[in-house]
């Protein structure tokens, strides 16, 4: 007696649960943002002036912007520990004024391999120090 009540019950019963994990199913997953806003990224203080300024000084070969971009690079020179780094940028900035754009890559690459990786370690989010001229 009582089995047969439970095999008529079982199509409704079914139906209920079929119901209920349609439901718990939709709202476990929530459809994802078709199109997530890009966030640009936002580039660090020298980073970004890198970019604004020696390379597009370099993408158009540019000397005499070049040779201002880097003294403005040799007067960023951290206070302690990147004992070359105003050098590297003055030896640039002299060779961009004699007319020479090879010593000028050869700047960039110098100070790059020698100090990029520490730069961003640890100084990174460092301001630009301001230009005084
Ligand atoms: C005396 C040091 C120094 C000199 C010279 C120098 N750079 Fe840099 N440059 C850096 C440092 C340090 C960074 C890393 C900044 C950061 O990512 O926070 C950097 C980063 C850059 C970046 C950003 C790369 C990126 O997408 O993250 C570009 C582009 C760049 N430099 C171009 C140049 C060019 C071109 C020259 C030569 C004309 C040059 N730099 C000369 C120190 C220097």
């Amino acid at each position: 007696m009582r089995s047969v009540t439970l095999f008529r019950l079982l199509p409704a019963l079914l139906t209920l649960v079929c119901a209920a994990s349609a439901v718990c199913m939709a709202s476990a997953q929530p459809r994802p943002d078709p199109k997530p806003e890009p966030k640009p990224a936002a580039d660090f203080p020298l980073q970004a002036w890198m970019k604004a300024n020696t390379a597009p000084a370099m993408e158009r070969a540019d000397l005499t912007a070049l040779a201002s971009a880097l003294d403005r690079v040799a007067a960023f020179a951290p206070p302690r520990d990147y004992p070359n780094w105003a050098s590297i940028a003055r030896d640039g900035a002299n060779a961009a004024r004699t007319g020479q754009l090879e010593p000028v890559k050869a700047a960039c690459r110098s100070c790059h391999g020698q100090y990029r990786m520490k730069y961003k370690t640890e100084l990174r989010i460092r301001p630009i120090p301001p230009s005084h001229s």
